[in-house]
């Protein structure tokens, strides 16, 4: 296995089976810190950069979390508009980074541009992290996702995944990668302008993954284990920033998931959803026995603590 130290961590198209067993493994051994809301002195001596391009709740306040629990010091931006990069100058990734990089020991990206945390990559010499590239991937979340599930069905292998929302959502692209390493059959559910890229569709094939597109939820909600439900009312992920003050449109039935629907589904199957959400999950659905959504809020900083403590290398 590769090791960690020092790596950028910008897609999971490469990703082995092993290498995701491993950072489970280091979430396990660093949950109980978060678990007990305790600080520990693990990476005392480093700081975490953030750069986030575009708005974030999740991601950059678990990345920040997940450092804090670890003793690092976390410096950054939470808007590119109070940076010379957002202003007059649009200062490039290039510059930026040169400068970051001095900042700290790991910087953490979230970009509108599909590909700027890996051009930024190739400037900085402390590692980056993908926090979610334009339409590109988003690692982190799905290392989230797939943790959650781990540890809620105690296995990645043999299961059923119906993943239903816009295709061309970064998760569901960074999923596409996700599931060729384990025994995972999908079902995708994306309306037909929103369909899944070809080239993600291609990674599936090359590694024989079973996956089927499908027009409506309840065609396929009786086989999920996994339910991954994504809006299909969104933003525009290329924007620095979409305003909510426009006519959003409500989601149609094929692709939401109510708690009428969910009669139909496993009794045993469970709800992810990478959110903020739209009127796809409606809330009266976090009351059933499904929900993994929330749980899904702590997964995330211990995943981002078992990140952080393997580039880092205070774990091997
Ligand atoms: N899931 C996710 O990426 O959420 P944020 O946009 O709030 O970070």
């Amino acid at each position: 296995m590769r090791s960690f130290l020092g790596r950028d961590i910008l897609s999971l198209r490469d990703m082995e089976r092993a290498e995701y067993f491993r950072i489970f493994q280091v979430c396990d051994e660093l949950a109980p810190i978060a678990r007990d809301r305790r600080n520990t002195d693990l990476l005392k001596e480093k700081t975490l950069v953030t750069a986030f391009y575009q708005p974030s709740t999740r991601t950059r306040l678990a990345t920040e979390a997940a450092m804090h629990r670890l003793g690092g010091a976390v410096t950054g931006f939470a808007d590119a508009k109070m940076t010379r990069a957002g202003d007059f100058y649009q200062e490039s990734i290039k510059d930026t980074v040169h400068m970051l990089e001095y900042y700290g020991d790991v910087i953490a990206m979230r970009h509108f541009q599909q590909g700027a945390p890996a051009e930024a990559a190739k400037w900085s010499t402390v590692p980056i992290i993908n926090c979610g590239d334009g339409w590109g991937e988003h690692p982190t979340q799905v290392l989230t996702d797939l943790y959650t599930i781990l540890k809620e069905k105690g296995t990645l292998d043999g299961l059923n995944f119906l993943c239903v929302g816009d295709g061309r959502m970064r998760t569901m692209h960074t999923i596409a990668h996700a599931i060729t390493q384990f025994d995972i059959e999908a079902n995708f559910v994306f309306p037909p302008e929103m369909a899944m890229m070809q080239e993600y569709v291609d990674v599936m094939d090359a590694h024989n993954v079973k996956y089927s597109f499908v027009d409506h939820v309840e065609k396929v909600i009786a086989d999920a284990d996994v339910i991954y439900i994504e809006p299909v009312v969104q933003a525009d992920y290329t924007k620095s920033r979409d305003e909510g003050d426009v006519e959003k449109g409500l989601t149609p039935p094929n692709y939401k998931i109510t708690k009428e629907l969910m009669r139909k589904a496993k009794p045993d199957s469970i709800i992810l959803h990478s959110l903020p959400r739209q009127d796809e999950l409606p809330p009266d659905v976090d009351s059933t026995r499904h929900a993994r959504y929330w749980i899904e809020a702590f997964n995330g900083v211990v995943m981002r603590m078992a990140l952080l403590a393997l580039i880092l290398g205070k774990m091997e």
